[in-house]
């Protein structure tokens, strides 16, 4: 330490104070932005995004959806063109959801082999080879009551009744020539289920993202819209995680990747960041944070009120996904994130 030095008081001070003159100075690294970016310990890389996608019935059918203004719900036709454009980006990966023409009390159209998401991985496929095609795999789209399986008498998602259903579903979009199923029910023992149909039916190298941690969240709101999927009545409280629980979480994930899931999800991100560190922490898988439809209609209607600057609170968001321990972050600004990584200056 060097020896103290009197400093002359501000205007505003009415004592003289001495005070010592520091040497170590944390802010000598943050002077200019090639001195940031090189001590910087944590990257978002085009490699770590995954697009989703709504796909509905029909012909040339692009819908944007009131809730989240940039996405849209679209028709198999048109799905190649944006997935190319994505790819072309550098985006490695995206997350299908279907929006089916009938809907029943037992998700009939789930496993269809003609049904929209299966025509969408069979199209991706074709168009862009290379693309990993992931499937969300759920009934609460294909259900007349919006819930997301069978449904007991006392209206509660009957768990074993369900099991089957989702591993018809993985089965039909394997068929299709899918990467990834991404169940995101929380039915117990789904994971086992859907690993055990598959391997069965001979597609042992369809990987399986589990939504491992999925909590019970309001932010799913806007997604309800554009996935038609809000229940009719009560809530998914019976099988989605209750906020205040970390614990829980660790065991949820733990027992998801002994059922062989070969990458977990934590959903929604910002608001369980915590929850990505310590999943990160307890299993070896992949983690994947999926930032909702909720998290993008905030950031959106914020931007749009010129509240906000989209961009950089986006990227400060990604990279805050990133630094709490997530892999992979599937995220709806996904494409215009990745316009802006592009332009970044090389990094080796
Ligand atoms: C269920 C599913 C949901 C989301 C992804 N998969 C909705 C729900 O559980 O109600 C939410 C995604 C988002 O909000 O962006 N198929």
């Amino acid at each position: 330490m060097k020896p103290l030095k009197s400093v002359a008081p501000a205007k505003h001070l009415r004592e003289k104070l001495v005070v010592p003159t520091p040497t170590i100075r944390p802010r000598r690294l943050r002077r200019t932005q090639t001195m940031r970016r090189m001590v910087a310990e944590h990257r978002v890389g085009v490699e770590d995004l995954i697009e989703p996608f709504f796909v509905v019935p029909g012909q040339r059918v692009r819908h944007e959806i009131a809730s989240m203004p940039g996405i849209f719900q679209q028709s198999v036709d048109t799905l190649p063109e944006d997935v190319k454009a994505a790819a072309a980006l550098g985006i490695p990966a995206v997350l299908l959801f279907g929006i089916p023409p009938r809907k029943d009390e037992i998700a009939s159209e789930l496993d269809d082999p003609d049904g929209v998401v299966q025509r969408a991985i069979a199209a991706i496929k074709k168009a862009a080879p290379d693309v990993i095609v992931i499937a969300d795999l759920c009934a609460c789209e294909y259900t007349s009551h919006g819930h997301c399986g069978i449904l007991q008498e006392d209206g509660i998602v009957d768990n074993d009744a369900t099991l089957e259903l989702l591993a018809r579903g993985a089965v039909s979009y394997a068929r299709c020539g899918v990467d990834m199923v991404a169940p995101s029910d929380m039915m117990d023992g789904r994971v086992a289920a859907i690993r055990h149909a598959l391997d069965a039916s001979g597609h042992q190298d369809v990987a399986i993202l589990s939504y491992a941690v999925k909590y019970a969240s309001a932010f799913y709101g806007p997604f309800r819209d554009a996935a038609e999927s809000a229940p009719a009545f009560g809530d998914r409280r019976s099988h989605q995680m209750d906020a205040p629980n970390a614990r829980e979480a660790i065991r949820e994930a733990r027992l998801d990747v002994q059922e062989g899931a070969d990458m977990v999800m934590v959903k929604p991100a910002l608001p369980y960041l915590d929850i990505v560190t310590r999943v990160r922490k307890a299993v070896d898988v992949p983690v994947a944070a999926y930032s909702v439809s909720g998290e993008y209609a905030m950031v959106k209607a914020a931007a749009l009120n010129g509240w906000l600057d989209e961009d950089r609170v986006v990227d400060e968001m990604l990279v805050g996904f990133k630094r709490a321990g997530a892999d992979a972050i599937v995220t709806y600004f996904a494409r215009s994130a990745a316009k802006r990584l592009a332009k970044q200056p090389a990094r080796g």
